[in-house]
């Protein structure tokens, strides 16, 4: 039989996802906020999609509720901007989406590991749990953009958000042989295998890098410093045309505040900043006489329990995603396979709205340098 357990946590994700499309009215729930990130509502049918497909047609051989839908969920089938118009109404996917969710929690329990090798270690629930939570985590990152797009003219911070210094405390790890890569049954394919790598010594930021820290490279030109910059970073920089992280805003008097998915907020000064893409990582990184870590060395701090203020931003590693030796691609090859393609970078810890089924040493997050939109800060490494 399949965990109880999992089942549970995978019924709580559904209501999760359901809780995310019940309080949208209707335009909000099909309006694209972000050219990279589709209408909530699509994401509540394509995670009812995923789940449909793997349980009823890989598992039971039956595709009644998937077949005349692969070509609007399959992500590569169907144009983001395509995708409002073509939802049914809300009230319809959300009735559609419930009944199917509890379907298929009971269809779980009637299965086990000898009905197909999905089930293995309940590997198929796992992979469920953590799809939708990145789902989820998307969905949240749309209520900001929407947060972004209303506005928020009249808020005045109370307190003014002053710059600062680098923070240099670091910890130092020796040159040595470490093992990196997923350990646990739902590790996703592009955490495995598990190796071992030689790795020479580094000097890893305790803290990421916060928002004092962050506006003291603005005060001091960063954006406006050619040297700074890579090539593709200034070009990038000189397109985008941008000046400060993306979820920060400036009052009247040109103090900073911040916007999240509930308004207008103050900065703390303390707290790592985000909404930055891979090149103002980079730029911030050479300016402070740093650099941003492999993603190796953030995951062998991360289990050295060196790393402090993990999983509030996304952090942004120096090394494209790339594919562990020996990769094999599973349960289907578009998960990990085309986004090798040099042109992601890889991102670890997580975010505030990242779930804890994949907050893990192991778990590799990525994106094209430009993206600015998903919670993404930096940590750096010295020396
Ligand atoms: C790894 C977060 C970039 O959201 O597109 C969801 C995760 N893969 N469905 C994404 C994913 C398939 C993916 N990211
Ligand atoms: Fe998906």
């Amino acid at each position: 039989m399949t965990s109880p357990a999992l089942r549970a946590r995978l019924c709580a994700v559904h209501g999760e996802l359901r809780a995310l499309v019940e309080d949208l009215d209707d335009e909000a729930y099909r309006t694209q906020f972000h050219p990279d990130l589709s209408p909530i509502g699509w994401h509540l049918g394509h995670c009812a999609f995923i789940e449909n497909y793997w349980l009823r047609e890989v598992i039971l051989g039956e595709d009644r509720l998937t077949k005349h839908l692969a070509h609007y969920y399959i992500p590569a089938r169907s144009l983001k901007t395509a995708r409002g118009p073509a939802l049914p109404s809300r009230q319809q996917l959300l009735n559609d989406v419930r009944r199917q969710q509890i379907d298929n929690i009971e269809l779980l329990s009637t299965l086990s590991a000898r009905t197909h090798a999905l089930l293995e270690d309940d590997y198929l629930i796992r992979f469920l749990v953590q799809h939708h939570c990145q789902h989820i985590e998307n969905m949240k990152l749309a209520r900001t953009q929407r947060a972004l797009h209303n506005g928020h003219a009249g808020f005045a911070p109370a307190v003014r958000l002053a710059s600062a210094p680098v923070n240099l405390a670091c910890h130092a790890l020796a040159a040595d042989r470490y093992r990196i890569g997923g350990r646990c049954p739902g590790s996703f394919d592009n955490e495995l295998p598990a190796h071992a790598v030689r790795c020479g010594e580094f000097k890893i930021a305790r803290r990421p890098v916060s928002n004092a820290e962050y506006l003291r490279f603005i005060e001091d030109g960063g954006y406006r410093t050619r040297r700074l910059w890579s090539d593709v970073g200034w070009h990038w920089l000189q397109q985008a045309g941008v000046s400060h992280p993306e979820h920060w805003r400036q009052d009247g008097r040109g103090w900073w505040f911040g916007i999240d998915g509930s308004g207008a907020h103050e900065l703390s000064a303390e707290e790592p900043v985000h909404g930055v893409s891979y090149h103002e990582a980079q730029a911030f990184a050479v300016w402070a006489g740093a650099r941003l870590p492999h993603e190796y060395e953030w995951e062998i701090a991360c289990r050295a329990g060196k790393l402090s203020l993990i999983g509030r931003v996304w952090e942004w590693c120096g090394n494209v995603f790339h594919p562990y030796g020996g990769f094999t691609a599973f349960p289907y090859e578009e998960y990990s396979l085309p986004w090798f393609d040099g042109g992601h970078y890889t991102l670890r810890g997580g975010c505030i709205h990242t779930s804890p089924d994949v907050r893990r040493a192991s778990f590799r997050n990525f994106y094209a340098p430009d993206k600015r939109h998903i919670f993404a800060g930096l940590r750096l490494v010295f020396g």
